[in-house]
């Protein structure tokens, strides 16, 4: 069984669908991060796009959800922290627009799903990935608030980071992500919309697990 969380950067999915995982001890899945993954494999081949499918093509990205922390490995190795870098943010929108990048996303996504009740974040996951998951849900937030919240985030690695830098990555990526040919972030018809704009984290949290406790688990 899988439900799915979409939406634009800083909206909470990532910390909402870890904290509803812990909650009822199911599974969770970071779509956002193995574009970044792949996104470090990019660099490795210095943006040249021949190197760049050969390496995807070689390279083994496996990961794993324990202590409330999505890991990632490329061939055995952690990226986990590597994927979060301004470099990585600044670029991994380019690459997940390239549609066998996408594909390849969506099969690992797919392979990862085996028995059990799954939460998986993403921008596509509802439309494109598991058009057929029992729950679906939007989550949005004003882009001044989500840019507060992830330069809130980021500040303590990153010192010479500001705000403004922040706000422009996001809406960037807001408008590539939105824009692109191959499964832009959209909306999908069946998901139930929740704007955190003004909920605390709390509030999104109860609010999920309740719709989940009322539509899937009882
Ligand atoms: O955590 P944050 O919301 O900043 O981003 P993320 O979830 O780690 O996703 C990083 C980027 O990967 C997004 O801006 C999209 O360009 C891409 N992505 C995507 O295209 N489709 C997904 N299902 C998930 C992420
Ligand atoms: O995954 P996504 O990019 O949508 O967002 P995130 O990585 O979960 O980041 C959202 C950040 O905003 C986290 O630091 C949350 O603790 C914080 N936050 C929130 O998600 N919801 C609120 N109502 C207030 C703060």
């Amino acid at each position: 069984m899988i439900i799915v969380i979409d939406g634009p950067a800083g909206s909470g999915k990532s910390t909402t669908a870890k904290a509803v995982a812990d909650k009822l001890q199911i599974e969770y899945l970071d779509s956002g991060a193995l574009y970044r993954a792949v996104t470090l494999i990019y660099l490795e081949a210095n943006r040249d796009s021949e190197t760049f499918f050969r390496l995807l093509d070689q390279k083994k990205i496996t990961f794993y959800y324990i202590d409330s922390q999505f890991h990632v490995c490329i061939d055995g190795a952690s990226v986990t922290d590597q994927i979060r870098t301004p470099e990585v943010a600044n670029l991994v929108s380019k690459v997940a627009a390239m549609p066998k990048v996408r594909t390849f996303v969506n099969e690992l996504m797919r392979d990862a799903v085996t028995d059990g009740i799954y939460i998986a974040e993403g921008r596509d996951l509802g439309t494109a990935v598991f058009p057929d998951a029992k729950l679906k849900f939007y989550m949005d937030a004003d882009l001044s608030e989500r840019a507060r919240r992830r330069y809130n985030e980021l500040k303590k690695d990153n010192p010479g980071l500001t705000y403004r830098e922040v706000k422009l990555n996001i809406a960037e990526r807001d408008r590539q992500d939105t824009s692109r040919d191959k499964d832009p972030l959209i909306q999908s018809k069946d998901a139930l919309s929740i704007d955190t704009t003004d909920l605390t984290f709390e509030q999104q949290v109860d609010r999920i697990c309740l719709t989940i406790n009322e539509q899937l688990l009882n």
